[in-house]
């Protein structure tokens, strides 16, 4: 518990650094890094950028995977999971874009999108560390509530209150956001080796009592957490207003 997303996010950037430090990553054994999009995490990446450009950390052997994008907005579109990624980290950092993976929105077979994203997560060995954020009812990536904890990598209809909470993007027109997105699984989450989830502000202080206190469940997909053996969940004060 920190006492506010900025303290939270700091802390978050330091523990990744010290992460890919650690694990010492060549060109022949990446680091393979698991990356969220939303508000949460602008801070965190604004954080590994300063601290990149301090020469404190080299992201040249860092293999990213996003957990989720659009359906059916264009890879340019500011809004667009591409462009936030862009915006906010890698025009920032030394990744090689060769590493850099994030699901397509637009490929012609979004089942066959989805698979394929699977098998590149296996053929590079597995994700090392997952960072991630929640939405205000619990969900992780875009596992909305009533995901199967099993679930893997597919296209994923947008829960009507995520529509809304994401309009805010697209200038509070419901009718601009969309409604399907790719998402990894919940269980695609779990398979990280770490999973590192940032959580601020009083919205989501009933979502943070739900997943931590209450029991594995379904419809309040980060408490699939507690089946890992490796989580990490850092949280201002505002959200813990409910524990
Ligand atoms: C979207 C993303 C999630 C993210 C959530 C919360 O639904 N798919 O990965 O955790 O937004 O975003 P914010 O941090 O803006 O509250």
């Amino acid at each position: 518990i920190k006492d506010d997303p900025d303290t939270a996010s700091k802390f978050i950037a330091d523990y990744i650094i010290d992460r890919i430090i650690v694990f010492d990553p060549t060109p022949e054994k990446p680091f393979v890094l698991g990356l969220p999009t939303g508000s949460s995490p602008v801070l965190i990446y604004k954080n590994l950028v300063q601290r990149h450009k301090a020469g404190d950390i080299s992201f040249r052997n860092v293999v990213t995977f996003n957990m989720d994008e659009y359906v059916g907005i264009a890879r340019e579109h500011p809004e667009s999971y591409h462009s936030f990624m862009y915006k906010h980290f890698f025009s920032h950092v030394d990744v090689n874009p060769a590493n850099i993976n994030i699901l397509n929105g637009n490929a012609p077979d979004l089942e066959e999108e989805c698979l394929a994203y699977e098998e590149k997560i296996k053929k590079a060995g597995g994700i090392e560390l997952f960072l991630g954020g929640i939405g205000p009812d619990g969900h992780i990536a875009f596992n909305e509530p009533g995901s199967s904890l099993k679930s893997r990598t597919r296209v994923k209809t947008l829960a009507y209150d995520t529509i809304i909470a994401n309009s805010r993007f697209f200038g509070n027109d419901f009718s601009q956001v969309p409604k399907m997105a790719l998402t990894v699984g919940v269980q695609t989450v779990l398979d990280a080796r770490e999973v590192v989830i940032i959580i601020t502000g009083a919205h989501k202080a009933l979502a943070l009592q739900k997943c931590v206190e209450g029991g594995v469940n379904h419809m309040w997909t980060l408490s699939s957490l507690q089946l890992h053996p490796h989580p990490m969940i850092v949280v201002d004060e505002d959200a813990t207003l409910e524990l």
